[in-house]
């Protein structure tokens, strides 16, 4: 007889752990995209697992074709080809990403080895913040390769940052070319000299149609930095917008998009910086982060690269990565 039950045949396409509202909406959003057929949830407590994907599997026939499972047991993740992990402490109003580092981290150390052992051939996409170090004591704590691991890191900051340009300029945001890099917090900052909109250099813009010059540029800087923090003091986390991100970032690894994100990724001589994750632009394909992009950039913003990276690596160390 033909086993009807709703028992996976196949691994899951993507694996969401923790089922937090950033972990929660990571999987709706996959759902509504279609990035994936098959997501599992994973959280260690049951009863908030078993919630969501109820409520995510009564919206299934509003979605192109899904199957959401979820579990208290990691088993639930065994094969699966993306491993996002969202699981950690939550940032709470006025806190910045670094003071999460602690219990995140000791999260890590235990809830990777055994990630690994049941997905040990996935593309691993931390979320979790502060997200460069945590990314950076993965990769220590799992020993795999950096392409196969790395952060959703600025994704999130560019979007906002692209959003806040196209606004003051009026123009759609899909026509704004700009990238946050650096840590995914507090020394983030834009390459402007780098940024374009509709094809004009975004430096050239203020002198050729007006609105963007320096005092703005810096208040848009400040205002896509302190965003998560606004908008935590508001309503308590941050989670449509990352779950968006998230899903653009797995996209391009299952479709095999070679889509230029600014993912967070060990750096090895990235223009003289080394041994710390942090987030440049990056080719993401089907192998994880491919290149890291010489994007050109001014000897200034080098230098606050370099200032993030101190930043990043300087917590990393302090617990011992
Ligand atoms: C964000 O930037 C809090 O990292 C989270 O929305």
């Amino acid at each position: 007889m033909t086993d009807t039950s709703r028992t996976p045949a196949s691994p899951p396409t993507l694996a969401v752990i923790g089922a937090g509202s950033v972990g929660a909406t990571i999987a709706y959003a996959a759902l509504v995209r279609g990035t994936a057929r098959h997501v599992v949830l994973h959280d260690v407590n049951a009863a908030k697992v078993e919630a969501e994907v109820l409520d995510l599997n009564h919206g299934l026939a509003f979605t192109p074709m899904g199957q959401v499972e979820g579990s208290d047991d990691v088993e639930v993740c065994r094969g699966a080809r993306v491993v996002v992990v969202t699981a950690g402490a939550k940032q709470q109003p006025g806190q910045n990403r670094m003071e999460l580092a602690e219990s995140t981290l000791n999260l890590t150390r235990t809830l990777m080895p055994r990630l690994v052992e049941v997905a040990p051939d996935a593309t691993y996409v931390m979320v979790t913040n502060p997200v460069d170090v945590v990314t950076t004591a993965a990769l220590k704590v799992t020993g795999l390769p950096a392409n196969q691991l790395f952060g959703s890191g600025t994704v999130l900051d560019s979007s906002r940052l692209r959003h806040a340009i196209a606004t003051r300029l009026g123009v759609a945001v899909t026509s704004v070319h700009a990238n946050v890099v650096g840590e995914h917090g507090d020394t983030e900052f834009p390459l402007w000299s780098s940024a374009s909109v509709g094809g004009v250099p975004l430096l050239e813009w203020d002198a050729l149609h007006g609105g963007l010059d320096e005092t703005t540029r810096e208040e848009i800087a400040e205002d896509v930095m302190r965003s998560a923090y606004r908008i935590i003091a508001g309503k308590g986390a941050t989670n449509y917008a990352v779950g968006l991100a998230v899903c653009r970032i797995v996209e391009s690894v299952l479709r095999a998009e070679h889509a230029v994100l600014p993912v967070s990724t060990w750096l090895d001589d990235y223009r003289g910086i080394s041994d710390v994750s942090l987030s440049v632009p990056t080719v993401v394909d089907h192998r994880g982060a491919g290149e890291r992009l010489l994007v050109p950039m001014t000897d200034e913003e080098i230098g606050l690269l370099r200032r993030s990276a101190d930043s990043i690596r300087a917590t990393a160390r302090r617990f011992g990565f």
